[in-house]
């Protein structure tokens, strides 16, 4: 990598989400300890844009990376990285290195036990008998492991999602695109064509994909109709997964018995939004598993060493697939 002798290096940062003041300042005491020869700078303070060799961030304003001509190497600071990769001003060559893990896959794991406990117990009915003041018994449970869930998505959170359905009892399935070895207990299938059969036999769909031509509106009704009756879907991706219109129309007719959503095509979901109409609907406000800003930090302060001594560091984006 190209170094100009005795210029100041700097990596400039800069976090839509209200987690960023305390991410900076980890990251600061991070870079002192282990990298002290790369100054931090917090967006909008870019100093001399020729001296920027790093950016972290997340969600960045239009026109961001425009400057920034001397870069090495952008740090995104999530794990999904499509509207990263969709910036006309971010060069096709330079590398791409997102979060792996960093303290959400835990997170994540409570959220989706939340949400299948609630489909399994059946919540959805549940909450529609209390509003009406009706004490309905015919609401019972089958055994956990009877219960099937397909996970879209087998990589760092989808494994750690089903290696915790696991632990509560249940029987979950992974998909995804290329073939993996998967720890015991959890199914695994993988390609196109294996999507369908997954839907027939999961009560619950899980989707943890990243969003990438191949997978944009891939919770459609083509899965829905073939799910089997009262089933549920959660959704903590990326809303462009998600045929909106779809997911009403067959919560509608019965077909499925409710979502718990996390992140919607357009955020934050406007009111006037059918979800927030839908009863057996949950919206949440894309709080599934944030960026842990120690986590975080710590991650992309391993990864800046790791180019600095000329090392691939970890969750390198291949930009051609998108994730
Ligand atoms: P990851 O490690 O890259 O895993 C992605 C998985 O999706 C891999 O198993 C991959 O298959 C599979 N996949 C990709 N394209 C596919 C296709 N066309 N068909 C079938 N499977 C496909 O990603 P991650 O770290 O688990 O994160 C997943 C996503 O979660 C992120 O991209 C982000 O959108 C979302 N997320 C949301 C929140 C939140 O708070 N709501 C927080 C963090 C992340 P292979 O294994 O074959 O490569
Ligand atoms: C959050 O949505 C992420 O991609 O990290």
């Amino acid at each position: 990598m190209n170094k100009d002798i005795g210029m100041t290096q700097a990596l400039l940062f800069h976090c839509a989400g209200p987690e960023g003041p305390a991410m900076f300042k980890s990251l600061c005491k991070q870079l002192e300890h282990k990298a002290p020869d790369i100054e931090p700078r917090l967006w909008p303070e870019v100093g001399n844009p020729d001296e920027v060799r790093y950016a972290a961030v997340w969600l960045p304003p239009d026109g961001f990376f425009e400057p920034l001509t001397k870069l090495a190497a952008v740090l995104a600071l999530s794990a999904g990285v499509e509207r990263l990769l969709d910036d006309p001003h971010l060069p096709a060559h330079l590398p791409v290195i997102r979060l792996e893990d960093a303290g959400m896959g835990e997170l994540m794991a409570e959220y989706v036990l939340y949400g299948v406990l609630h489909a399994h117990r059946q919540f959805p009915q549940l909450v529609a008998n209390a509003a009406t003041a009706h004490w309905g018994r015919d609401c019972p449970g089958n055994a956990a492991k009877a219960f099937h869930i397909g996970i879209l998505g087998a990589g760092v959170l989808g494994q750690q999602v089903a290696m915790r359905l696991v632990k509560n009892g249940y029987t979950p399935t992974c998909w995804s695109r290329t073939n993996r070895s998967l720890p015991e207990g959890i199914g695994h299938c993988h390609g196109d064509e294996a999507l369908l059969d997954l839907a027939r036999n999961s009560q619950v769909l899980v989707c943890l994909l990243p969003l990438t031509t191949a997978t944009r509106n891939i919770l459609d009704k083509e899965l829905f109709n073939v799910m089997p009756a009262g089933g549920f879907v959660i959704n903590a991706a990326r809303g462009e997964h998600l045929v909106d219109r779809d997911l009403i129309a067959a919560i509608s007719r019965g077909a499925l018995a409710g979502a718990l959503l996390d992140v919607f095509r357009e955020e934050p979901l406007p009111a006037e939004h059918p979800f927030w109409a839908e009863s057996r609907i949950i919206v949440t406000p894309h709080i599934a598993a944030p960026s842990q800003p120690t986590a975080t930090a710590a991650q992309v302060v391993d990864s800046i060493v790791k180019l600095e001594h000329g090392q691939q560091p970890g969750g390198l984006v291949n930009r051609e697939l998108g994730y």
